[in-house]
Order: C-alpha cells, then sequence, then structure tokens
C-alpha cells in the first residue's frame, strides 16, 4: 500500500527474509542499515536522512528479531519514534516475539510514541499455531481504508473460524496466561542447552527471548550447508539474510524453538562435524 517502484525502504541488515520478499515484489529501493546487539542503529538512519535519504517505510522487528534475536532499547525507539514524526516515514513495527520474552517483558512498543507514524504487527504464529495464519494490525485512522481495501484485494479475509478460535484463545487468560508460562520456560531452557552446545564453534550471545541463536562462525556456512543436510542437521546460513551483497558468511541461524534437549545436543554434535569437514 505505501512503497511504489523506486521507493526507498529502509531495512535491517540482516532482515527477515518474508518481509524482504513482500517489499521486492513492490521494486523498491532497498536500504540496509547494519545493526548491533541492539537491532537497528537509529543514529545511522539519522546520518543517512541528514544526508537526503527519504524512505516511505522504515521496517523493523523490535524484540528477539528474525535473526539475530536482538531487542531495540527504550532509547532507541524513542529516537526512530521522533525520526518518523519529523521526517514523516511510517515504521512498519513487526513483532511476532513479543511474548515470548525470557526475562521481563520488552520495552513499550514504538507505536506508542508515533502512533501517527506507526503500523504495528502482531500475530497468533509464534505463541499459539502457525497453521492458524492469523495475525493483527494496528494503524492510524489515515491508514484503514486503504489497508482493508488492500486485504480484500489480496485474499477477500482471513477465514472466520480461524479468527474465531484465535478470539476465543486470545480472551480466554485461564489457557493463555499458563500457555505462555509453559512455552516460555521450554524455550528458555532450549535456547541455553543450544548457547552451550555450541559455545566453543560459533560466536554467539545467549538468547533473551524469540526462537533463534545467532551466531559467527569460523568458516563460510553457505558451503557447508549441503554438508549438514546429509548429517542431518539444518541451519539457514547468514547470507539468505543480508541486504549488502555478501554480508554474513560467516553467519548462521539456529532455531531452538522445536527439538527436545538430547535433540538439540545430537543437533549441535552434528553442526560441529559439518563444519569442521568444510574448513
Ligand atoms: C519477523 C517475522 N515477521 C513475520 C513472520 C511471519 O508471521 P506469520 O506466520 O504471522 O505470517 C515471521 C515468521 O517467521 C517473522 O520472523
Amino acid at each position: 500500500m505505501l512503497v511504489d517502484a523506486g521507493d526507498a525502504v529502509v531495512v535491517e541488515d540482516p532482515v527477515y527474509l518474508g518481509a524482504r520478499q513482500v517489499f521486492e515484489a513492490h521494486g523498491p529501493h532497498l536500504v540496509g542499515l547494519p545493526t548491533d546487539t541492539e537491532g537497528l542503529d537509529p543514529d545511522q538512519l539519522a546520518a543517512r536522512l541528514r544526508g537526503g535519504l527519504r524512505p516511505r517505510l522504515v521496517y523493523c522487528v523490535p524484540n528477539f528479531s528474525n535473526p539475530c534475536g536482538s531487542t531495540l532499547s527504550p532509547a532507541r525507539r524513542e529516537v526512530l519514534a521522533r525520526l518518523a514524526r519529523q521526517y514523516g516515514f511510517v515504521i512498519v513495527e513487526d513483532d511476532p516475539y513479543r511474548p515470548l520474552h525470557f526475562g521481563p517483558c520488552p520495552p513499550t512498543p514504538i507505536a506508542a510514541a508515533a502512533p501517527e507514524h506507526t503500523v504495528y504487527l502482531g500475530s497468533t504464529s509464534k505463541f499459539i499455531a502457525p497453521g492458524l495464519r492469523v495475525g493483527w494490525l494496528a494503524a492510524p485512522a489515515w491508514m484503514l481504508d486503504a489497508l482493508i481495501a488492500a486485504k480484500q484485494s489480496v485474499d477477500l479475509h482471513t477465514a472466520p473460524l480461524n479468527q474465531l478460535i484465535a478470539a476465543d484463545l486470545l480472551g480466554d487468560d485461564a489457557f493463555l496466561v499458563p500457555h505462555l508460562e509453559h512455552v516460555r520456560s521450554r524455550y528458555r531452557e532450549r535456547a541455553h542447552i543450544l548457547y552451550d552446545a555450541v559455545g566453543d564453534f560459533v560466536e554467539s550471545r545467549p538468547p533473551t527471548g524469540g526462537m533463534f541463536l545467532w551466531g559467527r562462525t569460523a568458516t563460510p556456512t553457505r558451503p557447508a550447508l549441503a554438508h549438514a543436510v546429509e548429517g542431518g542437521v539444518a541451519y539457514v546460513p547468514g547470507a539468505a539474510f543480508a541486504v549488502t551483497p555478501g554480508a554474513h558468511r560467516g553467519h548462521l541461524r539456529l532455531s531452538f524453538a522445536t527439538l527436545d534437549g538430547a535433540e538439540l545436543l545430537l543437533a549441535a554434535a552434528r553442526l560441529r562435524s559439518a563444519l569442521t569437514t568444510v574448513s
């Protein structure tokens, strides 16, 4: 709805692949901003804006991002919100991992500081069931008519049965509160098992939420993937998330969400052997 061919769209580099594919279908000028342990650096964005960059939108995953697992600090959220107001761009705040925190609740959404400039996205996928295909957005009133028309043009509407199931579960604290506690503690435990198991050959930080461990290895990760799959383990090579050609070749994204502790240890051993075969 917001992007025409040639418009500048700012994304984190590395970026969530699905978002990138959506943007690319509309022929934008994709601008990747380097990220650090706190995600997108708004000072770098400010410098580009001062240099004349005028994006239509800035896309970010503020909590436990895909692929890096990083979380934007409250200070960075404030700066991003201020820049959106000052330069008139829209922030797409894609927040499916918010409920999956291993410690305290993540900071307040950016949308709270720039409600007229933010489209906030949520989803049932990461904590109820991805197969439901139910998510939601909160957007300023000035966008709603066009957003509804755009959604209708894609699929008429989301299946009502699935929406009713989602509404029922989301409104049911007796189910949701213990369910979320369970998912968080499972994922926290699995994250730590995987982090420890790969610690001597994957350089990473302990995940604070979400589903992913992002790390750097001594060898390029794309060539090793075939060996890994042959050996019975899979990962996503860092290059798959790169906006800048050639970036993140030594990185990989591992998921700790589905395997239990014993399976994760086996996966780590297989990964070690695949990465050593290639080096
Ligand atoms: C950042 C991000 N946004 C969106 C999605 C997709 O969510 P959904 O299943 O609700 O389409 C994913 C899933 O991988 C994701 O990592």
